[in-house]
C-alpha cells in the first residue's frame, strides 16, 4: 500500500519510568493521521540500535530526547515529505539511507522507530484494515498469542535482592485470549495475597510485577506454583506454565554468574537451569547465559534446546544478521522481538521471517520503559508468532496491550496459542 507523508511531528513525552521518550504523529496525503509512542529498555543488549539521548545534564539528568525530536521534525520530515513511497519497506529504507550508519546512531533509533511505527499504522488506516492485518509474515496466519505476565521483578528492574529479572506466567492451556488474561490476573491476585501473608513486600518493579525480598530463583518459582494452585489453575503446560528471563548479562562478571551470593561458571549455571526445568513447569528460558558467552549459549542449547524454548534477547537484538549467525551456530531456538532494538518495523518483520524459516520461535516483547501504545499486540497477532510478553496484568501501559488482544479477539475467529 503506497503512502505519501505530508507531515511528521514528534514531541517529547514521558515513558512509564518517568523518562523522556517520543510520540510521533504522521499525516498522509491519503487521509490518514496516525500516532506512535516509542518504548525504551533498561537491560539493553550492547548491539542494539542506538537510542539518542541529549546528554544535557540540566534536563532529565541527560536523558532528554530533544535532538531525536528535532530529527523527526526536521531532517526525517524533509526527506520523506511529498514522496510517494511504495510501501512500509520503502519508507523504512529511505530513513535507513538518510541515517547512513549501521546502528541508527546519527538520527537515533528512537526517532526512526517512532516514524516507522506511525507509518505502519497509517498504512493500515489507508487500507481500511486493523493494524494486525497489515503486519504479516509470508508463511504464517494470524493467531492470538499466549500472553506472558511478568509477575515477579528483579535484576535492574527492581531494587530487591533478586538477581533474576523476570518470572512470568504463561497460560499455555487457556482456551482463548480472554481466559488467558483472566488466569494471569487471578494468579497475580493470589500471588499478592501469598506474598503479603509471608510478610513480604507487594511493591512493584518497572514492569508491574511484585518485587519481594526473595534472593533464590527456586524460592520464587515455588511461590508461583503455589499461587497458580491457590487461584484454582493447574501448574503446567496444560494449565498455567512458567517462563523466566534472568537477563543474565547483567550478573555476568569476570566469567562468572553471580546469583544469590554464589559465583557460578557457565556450566554450573546451565546445570542449575537443568534442575529448575526438572522441578518446575518452566517452558521458556530467555537470556539464560550472557550475550558475550556464545560458547555457554551453545552448551545451553545442546543441553536444554530439545526440552524448552531458549530465547535470545541481549545476544540477538532483533538483528537479522546476528540471528542468522546464531541459527548457524545452534545458539538458542527462538528470538525475542523488540521493534526498537533494531529500529524499524520492516527489519523487525525480516528478523521474524528468518526465525520462521529456520523453525525458530519468535517472542514479541515490550520494553521495561513503555508508553500506552499497544502496537506490539497487533504485531504479535498479525505475524502469528504465538506468544508475547508485556509485563504484569497491572499498570496502564502493560494492560493497554493485553486489552488490545482481548479487543482483537472479540468478533474475530482467530486461533489462540502456539499452535
Ligand atoms: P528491557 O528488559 O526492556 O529493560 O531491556 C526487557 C528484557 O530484558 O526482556
Ligand atoms: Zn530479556
Amino acid at each position: 500500500m503506497p503512502i505519501t507523508v505530508t507531515d511528521l511531528h514528534a514531541v517529547e513525552i514521558l515513558d512509564s519510568r518517568a523518562r523522556p521518550t517520543l510520540a510521533v504523529t504522521l499525516t498522509s496525503a491519503e487521509g490518514a493521521v496516525s500516532r506512535a509512542g516509542v518504548p525504551s529498555g533498561a537491560s539493553t543488549g550492547s548491539r542494539e540500535a542506538v537510542e539518542l539521548r541529549d546528554g544535557d545534564k540540566s534536563r532529565f539528568g541527560g536523558q532528554g530526547v530533544r535532538t531525536a525530536v528535532s530529527n523527526v521534525n526536521g531532517e526525517i520530515r524533509d526527506a520523506l515529505r511529498g514522496r510517494v513511497l511504495a510501501d512500509l519497506a520503502a519508507l523504512d529504507e529511505a530513513m535507513i539511507e538518510l541515517d547512513g550508519t549501521d546502528n541508527k546512531s546519527r538520527l537515533g533509533a528512537n526517532a526512526i522507530v517512532g516514524v516507522s511505527m506511525a507509518a505502519a499504522r497509517a498504512i493500515s488506516m489507508i487500507a481500511g484494515l486493523p493494524l494486525w492485518r497489515t503486519l504479516s509474515l509470508p508463511e504464517a496466519s494470524p493467531r492470538l498469542p499466549v500472553p506472558h505476565f511478568n509477575v515477579v521483578n528483579g535484576g535492574v528492574h527492581a531494587p530487591n535482592e533478586l538477581d533474576f529479572q523476570e518470572f512470568t506466567l504463561a497460560p499455555l492451556g487457556a482456551p482463548n485470549e480472554a481466559e488467558a488474561v483472566r488466569a494471569g490476573a487471578e494468579v497475580y491476585g493470589a500471588l499478592k495475597r501469598r506474598l503479603a501473608g509471608k510478610g513480604l513486600s507487594t511493591g512493584l518493579g518497572d514492569e508491574g510485577g511484585f518485587a519481594p525480598e526473595i534472593a533464590s530463583p527456586e524460592d520464587v518459582l515455588t511461590v508461583l506454583v503455589d499461587s497458580i494452585e491457590d487461584a484454582g489453575y493447574k501448574a503446567g503446560r496444560d494449565g498455567v506454565a512458567l517462563a523466566m528471563d534472568p537477563a543474565s548479562s547483567e550478573f555476568y562478571r569476570n566469567g562468572k554468574y553471580h546469583v544469590a551470593g554464589e559465583a557460578l561458571s557457565s556450566d554450573d549455571m546451565i546445570e542449575r537451569y537443568a534442575k529448575i526445568v526438572e522441578h518446575f513447569p518452566v517452558w521458556l528460558l530467555e537470556d539464560g547465559v550472557a550475550e558475550s558467552d556464545w560458547d555457554g549459549w551453545e552448551r545451553l542449547t545442546a543441553r536444554l534446546g530439545g526440552r524448552i524454548e531458549l530465547v535470545g534477547d541481549d545476544i540477538l537484538c532483533t538483528n537479522p544478521k546476528i540471528i542468522k549467525e546464531a541459527i548457524e551456530r545452534k545458539v538458542g531456538n527462538a528470538s525475542l522481538i523488540k521493534v526498537n532494538q533494531i529500529g524499524t518495523v520492516t527489519e523487525t518483520l525480516e528478523a521474524m521471517r528468518i526465525c520462521q524459516e529456520a523453525g525458530w520461535g519468535q517472542f514479541v516483547s515490550h520494553r521495561s520503559g513503555e508508553t500506552e501504545d499497544p502496537f506490539i499486540a497487533d504485531l504479535a497477532v498479525g505475524t502469528g508468532c504465538g506468544h508475547m510478553k508485556t509485563g504484569a496484568p497491572a499498570r496502564g501501559e502493560r494492560v493497554a496491550k493485553y486489552n488490545r488482544l482481548i479487543e482483537i479477539e472479540d468478533g474475530e475467529h482467530l486461533p489462540y496459542g502456539l499452535g
